[in-house]
């Protein structure tokens, strides 16, 4: 018999009440496993998958997906819950009888585990969509049987209901379902219904699914991947309740489901289960406001009751109490010879605010505690927080011992601040010149509203795709501080894969675009710089520190030989290339043809020569351009290395510095490295001045890269400033700055499209995009000093954006060496 309380140490949860105030959410990292646990020790032939809709925490679902259960999702936030949770597109399920197109385009994009499609017209629109997007999507059809649930609390199936498909219609549905061609059926679903507490009623259940899995089975052309025969689970809440007998249920569902894997050796037993797992890991904890005796009856008034606690509160119909202890000074058992029933309400001005109806216990004093067990489910997610405005609850997570806050209180001023009144313009009547709406809070995550931007790459809509990587890049970006080595936790990422990758030629590409997820199948220059200023809000380390082709890349393609071209690019077929470009001299001055390096004959054999100072990873390289003058006809020459073909020959050393580590900046010295002609580019008979040529051209198209990243920066680190809404006067000057200097690089962007690049213009909209977060920081620093000192990642963002002064090719090499001497060897 499980515990209906977790077993948590009562002056801990004292402690939380008074650290993070009341009412709370706690739950215990160890039973969310073992639930699981039990789970598959019962049950050891079935995959198992936690329906977020019980409790979607971030923190719950990474706990249970990391133990191994897959994702059931039923909303966008759900899906992108188990994204950041860590579950792969392959581990995810999506049910739910209404899903908006938002949420199918999403699925489709990471083409998850499969749709659970629950009508024909569902069926008819995810086809079309997938056709929109190009893909072929799994698709598992959710049956209404002609069967119902005995014994369930709730039934949801076997009656008419909005769920799912008729039985009755499933011949039909299957037929249409052969006939589209971007569909592929993979499943069939069926829930019967929820808080089942008889194991019988689920052995039932079970076997009724599998046989009608088995009838329709034979009517198709291929093998299932999966049945998924619901769950339903449920917990004792109640007096006189008592736990579903795992054990029992083992021994009865095992067999059901061995013989219908000897039938069926490819289809898996899918069970999804909410309550089962994430309620009794769960206790809401709540204070005592007032205590009152009214016409005979005594109340306890707490400051949480049916607004955050809805499934403690019932529905409306008869209630009975959850699990219910009174805490005070740490302690459970309190004595009280005067012990008697009390009712505990909620602060809301309605009298069905009860969430424990006559429980005897000792008389609460002001300032108790009240414990409810059993409240992981269905409490945190299904309760009507905003009845009153006291928000969302904080929730507390324990694991081991480590004790986190897994979601903040919801504030007063984040609740006002979405309540801001911004400008709709209805899409029928949309007339931007009329429009003269104030920037508006709205208009912040958007910057592309009737701003200059519409119909530029800044308000391309896969832009808003990238939102799902912020919390990698991130974390990530912090990490990368302290390793550099962090990257790979990008690289896993299949849309940064994807982004990593844009500039290598398709036949070298083993992780293209159409993989990525974002709906798009090439990038052109505009978007790409578009994605750096996006990516760049969320951080910019992480941007320099991904092993794509770098700004070789486009030298190579411009003047190498096929060979040379495939030397370069071939690694990406299969993963990660670390590239570099190794122009700049640290102390020849600040152009590249005053370089020392140089290429001449030693003994008779070609050997390089020289020292590069360089951003970009070149410490994990594998291959990469070096710039040096040809001794015997002084001329220069790029020749392609790699520097593991001779690693006595170089040195790579890692320089201290004091920000945007993610840029890795190193020092790689040659000594007598061995060249043959076929690594000098231009040597195949394609011009060596096409090469410098190409050199240029790519300084200036990496300009506005930098531009971008610097001006992503700075509105990244508004937006940080702005989770307090409040701030926004302080900064909407900023916000409209950064616009302006967009619908700049909008210019500099379209002139390099059209093959006349402003030189001037890029080098001035780098500038002021560097002035530009420059002011930002300064801002900060003036207006909210305090948020300053005390925020570690605002701290770190703000010290990297210096780095950008500096980040410029050739021409601003003896910038890059006064920043490294600046900044050398401070160590964090
Ligand atoms: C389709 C479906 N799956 C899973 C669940 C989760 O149920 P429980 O939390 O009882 O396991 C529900 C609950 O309504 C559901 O409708």
């Amino acid at each position: 018999m499980t515990a209906l309380f977790p077993n948590t140490d009562l002056r801990l949860i004292d402690e939380i009440a008074t650290t993070a105030g009341t009412p709370f959410y706690l739950y215990d990292a160890s039973v969310l496993r073992g639930r699981l646990d039990a789970l598959r020790a019962a049950l050891p032939q079935v995959d198992f998958f936690y329906s977020l809709k019980s409790n979607p925490n971030l923190s719950v679902t990474r706990v249970l997906h990391g133990h191994g259960a897959g994702c059931e999702v039923s909303s966008l936030l759900e899906l992108e819950t188990s994204l950041q949770a860590g579950a792969t597109p392959e581990r995810i399920l999506m049910v739910g009888p209404g899903k908006s197109e938002t949420e199918l385009v999403r699925a489709i994009e990471l083409g998850i585990k499969a749709i659970v499609v629950e009508s024909a017209h569902e069926l008819t629109q995810i086809d079309a969509l997938a056709r929109q997007q190009g893909r072929v999507q799994n698709i598992a059809l959710r049956v209404n049987p002609d069967f119902h649930a005995g014994g369930a609390k709730l039934n949801m199936s076997g009656r008419p209901t909005q769920f799912g498909i008729d039985q009755s219609e499933l011949p039909d549905v299957l037929k249409q379902a052969e006939s589209c061609a971007h569909l592929q059926l993979c499943g069939l679903h069926a829930y019967m219904g929820t808080r089942i507490l008889t194991h019988e009623t689920v052995v039932a259940n079970v076997g009724n699914i599998l046989n009608l899995a088995t009838e329709v089975v034979s009517s198709l052309k291929a093998p299932l991947d999966f049945v998924d025969v619901g769950g339903g689970f449920g917990i004792p809440y109640y007096d006189g309740e008592t736990e579903l007998d795992l054990d029992a249920l083992g021994q009865a569902v095992t067999p059901l489901v061995q013989s219908f894997g000897a039938t069926h050796p490819k289809t898996r037993v899918v069970i999804e289960l909410g309550r089962y797992l994430s309620g009794p890991s769960g206790q809401f904890v709540t204070r005592v406001q007032q205590t009152k005796s009214s016409k005979g009856e005594h109340f306890a008034v707490c400051d949480g009751g049916s607004n955050v606690h809805v499934a403690a509160a019932g529905q409306g119909f008869l209630r009975k109490n959850f699990p219910i202890r009174l805490l005070r000074d740490g302690k459970a058992e309190i004595d009280d010879e005067a012990a008697q029933p009390w009712t505990l309400t909620g602060p809301l001005c309605t009298p069905q605010d009860v969430i424990g109806k006559s429980v005897l216990m000792a008389t609460p004093q002001v300032g108790d505690l009240i414990s409810i067990g059993q409240s992981g489910a269905y409490g945190p997610t299904a309760s009507p927080v905003n009845f009153l405005g006291f928000g969302a609850p904080a929730e507390v997570m324990i694991d081991g011992t480590e004790l986190r806050l897994v979601r903040s209180r919801d504030t007063v001023e984040a609740r006002l601040a979405v309540q801001q009144p911004s400008d709709l313009r209805l899409a029928a009547h949309a007339n931007p010149s009329t429009s003269h709406a104030p920037a508006a809070l709205a208009d912040l995550y958007s910057s592309a509203t009737g701003n200059g931007l519409e119909g530029t790459p800044f308000s391309d809509p896969c832009l808003e795709r990238l939102t799902g990587l912020q919390t990698l890049f991130r974390e990530t970006g912090a990490r990368l501080d302290r390793d550099p080595e962090s990257w790979t936790a990008l690289w896993e990422n299949p849309t940064v894969r994807a982004l990593t990758t844009i500039g290598v030629p398709e036949k070298f590409n083993g992780f293209p675009l159409r993989d990525s997820g974002l709906g798009i199948s090439d990038c052109p220059y505009g978007l790409h710089v578009a994605m750096v200023e996006r990516l760049a809000r969320f951080d910019a380390n992480c941007i320099l520190s991904l092993p794509g082709p770098s700004l070789s890349g486009g030298a190579v393609l411009a003047t190498g030989t096929d060979a040379q071209i495939a030397r370069f690019f071939d690694g990406y077929r299969f993963g990660p290339q670390g590239t570099f470009f190794a122009v700049t001299e640290p102390d020849a001055g600040s152009d590249a043809s005053n370089g020392r390096s140089t290429l001449g004959l030693k003994d008779g054999k070609l050997v390089l020569n020289g020292v590069k100072t360089l951003v970009g990873g070149i410490a994990r390289a594998d291959i990469g351009l070096f710039f040096a003058h040809i001794e015997e006809t002084g001329r220069m020459g790029l020749v392609m290395i790699a520097p593991s073909d001779a690693p006595d020959c170089v040195k790579i050393e890692r320089l201290g510095t004091n920000g945007l580590r993610g840029a890795d900046l190193c020092q790689m010295t040659l000594t007598d490295f061995p060249v043959t002609q076929d690594m000098i580019l231009g040597s195949g008979g394609r011009s060596l001045r096409d090469g410098f040529m190409a050199i240029n051209g790519v300084f200036e198209r990496n300009r506005p890269m930098v531009a971008a990243m610097a001006l992503g920066s700075g509105r990244g680190l508004i937006e940080l400033m702005l989770e307090d809404p409040t701030r926004l006067p302080a900064y909407q000057d900023l916000l409209a700055s950064h616009t302006a200097l967009l619908v700049q690089l909008v210019k500099v962007i379209r002139a390099q499209e059209n093959r006349r690049p402003k030189v001037q213009d890029i080098s001035k909209v780098k500038m002021q995009a560097v002035s530009f977060v420059d002011q930002v920081v300064r801002r900060i620093t003036d207006q909210d000093p305090m948020r300053f000192l005390q925020d570690a990642e605002l701290r770190r963002r703000c010290r990297d954006v210096k780095a950008f002064e500096y980040m410029e090719g050739t021409s601003n090499i003896h910038l890059l060496n006064a920043y490294r001497s600046y900044t050398a060897g401070v160590d964090q």
